[in-house]
């Protein structure tokens, strides 16, 4: 079933381990990853940034293809449509009235007044509607779709702050991860998790999940980590795979004949996080 992001959080905050936010592009990356998550009987978070919803066709045809694919593949376990970075309230009020039932503002890049004020608004337009909402202080590093960024710690005072003035669910405090691959090993900041854990008390988000060694993940769930968002992981693993199809098979023209490999790449490496954060038969 259709769920927000709150209770299934909670519950891993809780029971420490951590929900899978899998990042999706289209049908057969959606199919992959709810197959992946009712195989596991884990909970998922499908994550869908503004450019995927745009290559989608919008926000509506997302929430049909997923509300279509529950029934058609029997899904039990519980899952959660997230907007994934959403840039302002219009962005996330959009997709809140189409159907998703958890949005993320990310005004990370304005400073925390702003930062504050938008996330504020946010809450209270999706609180109404039962649906959770992810805020993040401090930037994750890297590139993903339209936000580019450097590395710039959250400061705990602007946590304590946004928790507090705003009601969000569920704070991403950027600590150094990145977006896309690391160039060498992660250096995120657990000191300042374990602070940050101890004054808001809520379920913490890890961004930037590709690349990032076992046992930091294991560390970051210690310490208060209760999602953690995965994109590109699953990318390079659809796109070697293709690459090795075609390659092998260069007359190859059905679409199915390429992208079907391709898929069941997204849903190896779907169960591998799964297992890896601990999320298997917590549905
Ligand atoms: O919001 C999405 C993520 O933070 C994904 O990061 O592409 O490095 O796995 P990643
Ligand atoms: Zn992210």
């Amino acid at each position: 079933p259709l769920v927000s992001m709150k209770d299934m959080l909670n519950k891993a905050l809780e029971e420490k381990y951590a929900v899978g936010q899998f990042n999706i592009n289209n049908l057969e990356w959606t199919q992959a990853i709810l197959g992946a998550a009712e195989e596991e009987k884990s909970p998922v978070i499908l994550g869908v940034s503004e450019g995927a919803a745009r290559h989608m066709g919008g926000f509506n045809t997302v929430v049909k293809m997923v509300e279509g694919l529950l029934i058609d593949m029997n899904i039990t376990v519980p899952v959660a449509i997230h907007l994934d970075h959403g840039s302002s309230f219009e962005k996330c009020k959009a997709a809140l009235d189409a159907g998703f039932t958890s949005v993320m503002i990310d005004g990370s890049h304005h400073p925390i007044d702003e930062n504050i004020e938008m996330t504020k608004q946010v809450v209270e337009y999706a609180h109404a509607k039962g649906a959770s909402v992810e805020a993040e202080v401090g930037t994750v590093g890297g590139q993903e779709d339209d936000v580019i960024g450097g590395i710039q710690y959250a400061d705990l005072n602007e946590c304590v702050r946004i928790v507090k003035e705003t009601g969000i669910d569920t704070l991403a405090p950027a600590l150094g991860s990145v977006h896309g691959p690391y160039h060498g090993e992660p250096n995120l900041g657990f000191k300042e998790m374990e602070e940050i854990r101890d004054a808001v008390n809520l379920p913490l988000v890890l961004h930037g999940g590709t690349g990032i060694p076992t046992h930091d993940i294991q560390k970051s769930i210690s310490l208060g980590t209760s999602k953690i968002n995965v994109n590109t992981e699953n990318q390079i693993a659809f796109a070697k795979v293709v690459r090795e199809v075609l390659a092998a098979k260069p007359d190859a023209y059905d679409p199915r004949s390429f992208i079907v490999p391709g898929r069941d790449a997204i849903k190896a490496t779907v169960i591998g996080k799964i297992k890896e954060f601990g999320s298997s038969n917590k549905a």
